[in-house]
């Protein structure tokens, strides 16, 4: 579960496609049908679905968020469902599930495509008969009145024709679709995006607002943004940090930006005819992590779903960071420019793809390695 004040739930943005956004936002929460939100990832999946709850009638209700992607499947179902006692180790007492605990109120399922099929079965039983059973129980132990809001990155119907996704359930959530497309098709939002970001973090962190030149505001808004709008935050953060008031040249900016190479994407627009890169994917990416600031969950998290890197790229750039933190994980999510709070979201992706490295060797390496040279820093 996450707290995020109602005063950051903001939907910015000028373009048709945010408006015509807005409207649906405000027509879903006339009614209490079920919403399917899709979209790339840091679109603004979780902003729609709490100003959903917020101008619902549920308003007054609790609005619980929960990640699928994030919990092994066990967990997942208590969470939901709650369990009753003794019914798997360390389960010392019934506990209700986040279900229950938002009576009148809205749950919000985030990842929603990363379910396992047998979770999809648990979670079909209970939109058709609206009764939770907690985990170990042997019958229904109450009926709810909660909202279902969804949300995903995956095309659920290409994960229904590849037998992944059931479509049964899929046509219980598709009630009510909103499609939130990415940044780089509605880019005429960037300017006030930018605007408002680089204002909220420069009063933040109490330093002089910069001005920003038209040579940054086009380059600005001529990258392709693959972390959207989380992205964009992201730099609008660096750069107020970095800022002691004076005007933003394209210079300023991250290289990623000025340099329309996100490399993978350049390559594949101009074919083979691209500058071959002399580094491999694995070390631009976690050289943008380690020494640009930017975020897993920006720079490695979309390329992977989109199955742009292999799972074997993702386990050497979890070996790369366990390296440079002897095997900590909670240090990685740092290292790798997550908040604290994401460690159970990080490690829950890793496990769900199997590439949840066993942390023991990279001690034994760091220690061994700590003798000749000093760890590479985040900075
Ligand atoms: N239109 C917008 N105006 C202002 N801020 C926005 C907008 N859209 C998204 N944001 C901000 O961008 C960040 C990412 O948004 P959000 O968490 O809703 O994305 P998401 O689609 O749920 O991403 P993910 O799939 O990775 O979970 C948040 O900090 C959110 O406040
Ligand atoms: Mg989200």
């Amino acid at each position: 579960m996450s707290v995020v004040p109602n005063s950051e739930v903001q939907l910015l943005g000028q373009s048709n496609a945010v408006q015509t956004i807005l409207s649906d936002v405000d027509c879903a929460a006339r009614s209490g049908a079920k919403v399917l939100i899709t979209g790339e990832t840091g679109v603004g999946k979780e902003v729609v679905a709490r100003l959903i709850h917020l101008r619902s009638a549920r308003a007054a209700g609790r609005l619980v968020t929960v990640n699928c992607a994030g919990l092994p499947d066990s967990l997942l179902e208590s969470e939901l469902f709650g369990h009753v006692r003794g019914s798997f180790t360390g389960a010392y007492r019934d506990k209700p599930g986040l279900l229950e605990m938002a009576p009148n109120g809205t749950v919000f399922l985030d990842e929603v495509g990363e379910m396992s099929t047998r979770m999809q079965v648990v979670l079909l039983r209970f939109l058709e008969t609206g009764e939770i059973q907690r985990v170990g129980a042997d019958r229904s132990h109450i009926r709810v009145n909660v909202r279902l809001i969804t949300a995903t990155n995956r095309d659920l119907p290409k994960e229904i024709a590849a037998g992944n996704f059931r479509e049964d359930l899929f046509f219980r959530l598709n009630v009510i679709r909103m499609h939130i497309p990415p940044l780089r098709e509605r880019i005429e939002d960037v300017p006030l995006l930018f605007d408002h970001y680089l204002d909220y973090y420069c009063q933040q962190h109490r330093v002089a607002r910069p001005q920003v030149s038209p040579g940054a505001l086009d380059a600005l808004m001529a990258y392709r943004w693959p972390g959207n709008i989380r992205e964009l935050r992201n730099v609008a953060e660096r750069l107020a940090l970095k800022s002691s008031g004076q005007v933003l040249r394209p210079g300023d900016l991250p290289t990623e930006v000025v340099k329309p190479a996100d490399r993978f994407e350049a390559a594949a627009a101009e074919g083979a005819a691209a500058a071959p890169s002399t580094s491999s994917p694995v070390e631009d990416l976690t050289g943008r992590m380690l020494r640009h600031g930017e975020s897993f969950w920006s720079v490695v998290h979309p390329l992977f779903m989109a199955r742009d890197l292999t799972r074997d790229d993702l386990r050497r750039i979890i070996e790369i960071g366990l390296e440079n933190t002897n095997g900590n994980y909670r240090l990685l999510v740092a290292l790798y420019n997550m908040p604290n709070e994401d460690y159970k979201r990080f490690l829950g992706f890793l496990r769900k793809h199997n590439c949840h490295l066993p942390f023991q060797r990279f001690r034994t390496i760091a220690s061994r390695a700590q003798q000749t040279r000093p760890v590479a820093a985040a900075g």
